[in-house]
């Protein structure tokens, strides 16, 4: 099956009046459609990066990209009809103070002409999804930050994206809301069949809902190994106490190269 979308010898340096930085050199990563797959590494291997790079926002300076058989370098830009199949996750939802929640998702439908009532439905099918139907007609400072961060997940999928980048998106949350939301994104991920390219820091939440997580290394920021996750069970919170579950996050813990503080002392 031809990937969704395809990396190759993707690199990047960034200028400064002083020194190059080298922030990627030589990552290759494919994404097959549906699939649900994890970037993780330490700050500054250029995760964010690489998803820039796909949006388009920046441009690579070497290697290209493909989506959908199209491909995109540091020469040739993406069509616009292309930008629209892609949606976006941040780690703050940095939503608009003097709107309500529904009218801030009205808000990447309007900026995409896409304001019609296939589009306006699909709000409505991804508040109640997710439960948040009543908080709709108020504002954001009245929502928790768990709550606005939903309504963040939510306005990235407003316009039916075929390929979802998330960048840390519950980085900011306590534990038991961000499982909370692991479960309810891969419920929501396992109804829209999106392809999801999903950055954290937190190996556990990637081993719970990823079928593969690429793990990456700094200075200069490349992909050092490739972790395919599989458990016979379905994912649930429970499958985190497993012994299989533990061996895949020490894996890749150690595949990060982390230090634990305690060992330091
Ligand atoms: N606009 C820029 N100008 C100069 N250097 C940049 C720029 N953007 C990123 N960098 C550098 O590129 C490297 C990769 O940055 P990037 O933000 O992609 O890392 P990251 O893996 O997302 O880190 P984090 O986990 O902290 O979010 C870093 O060394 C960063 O300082
Ligand atoms: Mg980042």
């Amino acid at each position: 099956m031809e990937p969704k979308i395809k990396i190759e010898h993707l690199g990047k340096n960034f200028f400064s009046r002083r020194q190059t930085i080298k922030a990627l050199d030589d990552v290759n990563m494919e994404f097959a459609p549906g699939e649900f797959v994890s970037i993780v590494g330490p700050s500054g291997c250029g995760k964010s990066t690489i998803i820039r790079m796909i949006d388009d926002l920046i441009k690579p300076t070497s290697g290209t990209i493909t989506i959908d058989g199209f491909t995109y370098d540091n020469k040739k830009e993406i069509p616009q009809s292309f930008i629209k199949k892609l949606g976006f996750v941040f780690q703050l939802p940095n939503l608009y103070p003097w709107l309500t929640v529904r009218q801030n998702l009205y808000l990447p439908l309007k900026v995409y002409g896409m304001m019609d009532s296939e589009h306006v439905h699909h709000v409505e099918d991804l508040l109640e999804m997710t439960n948040l139907t009543e908080v709709g007609n108020i504002y954001p400072n009245q929502i928790s930050g768990g709550t606005a961060q939903r309504i963040g997940v939510i306005r990235g999928m407003v316009h039916k994206p075929e390929m979802l980048m998330m960048d840390e998106p519950f980085g900011a949350l306590d534990d038991e809301t961000r499982e909370k939301l692991n479960m309810e994104m891969l419920n929501i991920w396992k109804q829209t069949g999106m392809t999801i390219i999903f950055i954290t820091h937190n190996v556990s939440e990637a081993v719970l809902m990823s079928q593969r997580v690429y793990v990456m290394q700094a200075n200069p920021g490349h992909v050092k190994a490739e972790v395919k996750i599989e458990f016979d069970e379905e994912r649930s919170l429970e499958l985190q106490h497993t012994k299989k579950f533990i061996n895949y996050c020490n894996q890749i813990e150690e595949l990060i190269g982390k230090v634990d503080l305690n060992d330091v002392v």
